[in-house]
Parts: C-alpha cells; sequence; structure tokens
C-alpha cells in the first residue's frame, strides 16, 4: 500500500456513491468513482468534494468514465449493476450482472493487480464466484459484502425490540444473501447475553423472517430501487478493517473449501479481514438444523452457478 489509500468504487449509483460518501468522510484514502453514466461520476465526486471544507474531511476524490486512473488501487468495491424493481429476485439479475460484473473485473485487475475485491453486485454470491473465476485472483482477495449488512438489520431489530442500544447487540447470519440466509439467534447477544435467554421464540422467529426478508421491505418501500445507506455503510467496514489491519471478524462471502462442509463455492461465513484480505474463515459447531440450513442455502448458490456454468 502507499502513503495514501486508494479505493476505486464501481457504479456511482446509490451504493456506489454512498459508499464514496462514507469512505471519504471516514478519510479511509482517496477515492475514484467510476460509471458507465457520463457525468454521473464527475458530478457526484465533484459534489462530494466541495463537501470536504464543510465536513472537514480530506481526501481527493475522482470520477472516471473510463478505468484509466484506477491504478494500483488498494481495495476495488464493485457495485456496478442492475438493482432489484419491485417483484424482482435477486436472482432475475443473475445473467445482465454477471456480464456487468465480467467486463468491470477484467478493467480493474489489469490495473490494479494487487487489489482486494469486494464484491456487491446481486446475485452477491454468484457474483463474488464470476469475479474470482474471472480475475484469476487468490480467494482472499475476492470478498463478498452481505453478511454484515444482513447481520445489521437484524441488529436493528433485535435493538428495537429489546429497547436497547444498537451497539449492545451482536447479530450472526451465515449463508448466502438471499431469501434462504441463515441468522443464528443463539450465536446473537445483547451485552453478551445470548439472545434466546432475552425474547421468547415467537418475537425471534418473527426478527428472523423480517431479516430474511431485509432487503425485499425496502424495496417495496422505495419502489424505484433497492436498499443503499446500510449496504454501502457495510461495504465500508469491511474496507476499513482491510486497511487499517483490524482483523474485525465480520460475517462475508468466501470462496470455500471444504469449510462448513461447503467445496468450491462463495457462501457468508464468519471471516478475519486484515492487510490481506480475508485472512481466515472462522469455523463454529452447528447444530444438524443449523447445518442442513446452511447446506440449503449452499444449494440455492450453486443453482445460480450451475445457470451460469462456471
Ligand atoms: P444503482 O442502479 O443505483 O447503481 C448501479 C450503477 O451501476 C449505475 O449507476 C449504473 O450506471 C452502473 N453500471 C451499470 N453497468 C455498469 C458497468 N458496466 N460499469 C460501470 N458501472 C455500471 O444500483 P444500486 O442500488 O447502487 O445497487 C448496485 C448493485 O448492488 C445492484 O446489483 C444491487 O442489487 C446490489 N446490492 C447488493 C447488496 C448486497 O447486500 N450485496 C445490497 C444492496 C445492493
Ligand atoms: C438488499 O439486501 C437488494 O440485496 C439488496 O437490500
Amino acid at each position: 500500500m502507499g502513503v495514501r489509500n486508494k479505493i476505486t468504487v464501481v457504479g456511482a449509483g446509490n451504493v456506489g456513491a454512498t459508499a464514496a460518501h462514507w469512505l471519504a468522510a471516514k478519510e479511509l484514502g482517496d477515492v475514484v468513482l467510476v460509471d458507465i453514466v457520463e457525468g454521473v461520476p464527475q458530478g457526484k465526486s465533484l459534489d462530494l468534494a466541495q463537501a470536504a471544507p464543510i465536513e472537514g474531511f480530506d481526501v481527493r476524490l475522482k470520477g472516471l468514465n473510463s478505468y484509466d486512473g484506477t491504478e494500483n488501487s488498494d481495495v476495488v468495491i464493485i457495485t456496478a449493476g442492475l438493482p432489484r424493481k419491485p417483484g424482482m429476485s435477486r436472482d432475475d439479475l443473475l445473467k445482465t450482472n454477471a456480464e456487468i460484473v465480467s467486463k468491470v473485473v477484467d478493467e480493474v485487475v489489469k490495473r490494479s493487480p494487487e487489489a482486494i475485491l469486494i464484491i456487491v453486485s446481486n446475485p452477491l454470491d454468484a457474483m463474488c464466484q464470476v469475479a474470482f473465476r474471472r480475475s484469476g485472483f487468490p480467494k482472499h482477495r475476492v470478498i463478498g459484502m452481505a453478511g454484515v449488512l444482513d447481520s445489521a438489520r437484524m441488529r436493528c431489530f433485535l435493538a428495537e425490540a429489546l429497547d436497547v442500544s444498537v451497539e449492545n447487540v451482536t447479530a450472526f447470519v451465515l449463508g448466502g444473501h438471499g431469501d434462504t440466509m441463515v441468522p443464528l439467534p443463539r450465536f446473537s447477544t445483547c451485552a453478551g447475553i445470548p439472545i434466546p435467554e432475552l425474547l421468547s421464540q415467537e418475537q425471534i422467529d418473527a426478527i428472523v423472517k423480517r431479516t430474511a426478508g431485509g432487503g425485499a421491505e425496502i424495496v417495496s418501500l422505495l419502489k424505484t430501487g433497492s436498499a443503499y445507506y446500510a449496504p454501502s455503510a457495510a461495504a465500508v467496514e469491511m474496507t476499513e478493517s482491510i486497511l487499517k489491519d483490524k482483523k474485525k471478524i465480520l460475517p462475508c462471502a468466501a470462496y470455500l473449501e471444504g469449510e462448513y462442509g461447503i467445496n468450491g463455492l462463495y457462501v457468508g461465513v464468519p471471516c478475519k479481514l486484515g492487510a490481506r484480505g480475508l485472512e481466515q474463515i472462522i469455523e463454529i459447531n452447528l447444530l444438524a438444523e443449523e447445518r442442513i440450513a446452511l447446506q440449503k442455502s449452499a444449494a440455492a448458490v450453486q443453482e445460480l452457478i450451475d445457470v451460469l456454468g462456471i
């Protein structure tokens, strides 16, 4: 890494531009915003740069319609693609976004061969697999954002039900970023106390269900797009852990090679993120029903991989 970190965000739409905002506000590095729409990445980065004197952050911001200027990025966050529309599943986006992500990855890796890629485009786990295969990067440098978002949603709902600070609440979500995700209440806590000791099974079931449908809930409210504040904050938390070598354990989509009994597939698991990217996958013993739910979630990801034939 250079003296100043460099972060490229591909896709200057809702998630990408908001990620650029959090990145700049936290001074995590200079930010390059790339999009195919002429003027949009330039306009958004200029606008953000003009917020800097007011907010008092000091990073360089640049908007581009090409990848020249993204060279030697430390982290590249890929949000390019189409978002969900009401009634549309994440999987409907599969083929279109696979093509977009492939093209983006080709351009990125040519110029930043040592970068760590954080994938956001949906369907998330399948897009990670596309980026992993296409880039030829080792698995520790291609990581997907979903679990941080899904567990943040669960934390938000738990804190509301318990009437406590969200800062007291941790939550644990495994599996693919889709309807089959596996929220695990027994590994979720409030001030260290396991959630099943604090809420009824009925309350927990309702929160688990709302978490799994968390993305769709926002789509049905917004009508013209999908969530972006929490998704972008989640990608930035991962970026920060990498750039500052914090070694935070965060739920991320990782390429599994036997962990949790899953082989050759991206699925969400607890990951340690540091300067090398994904530094460790944390394995925990699951109950039979949890293991079955995870296998089911992995099977849903595998179906998409089979459709793409990668
Ligand atoms: P958006 O439509 O606001 O922005 C997407 C941007 O990508 C647009 O500005 C578009 O011009 C750009 N784009 C399209 N093709 C491109 C290409 N070839 N090169 C560069 N840029 C290109 O969508 P939004 O809300 O920002 O979502 C972006 C993606 O992230 C979607 O696929 C969405 O489903 C996904 N997402 C994933 C989440 C997760 O948990 N993993 C959470 C939220 C969104
Ligand atoms: C979400 O969970 C759409 O995947 C996106 O909000």
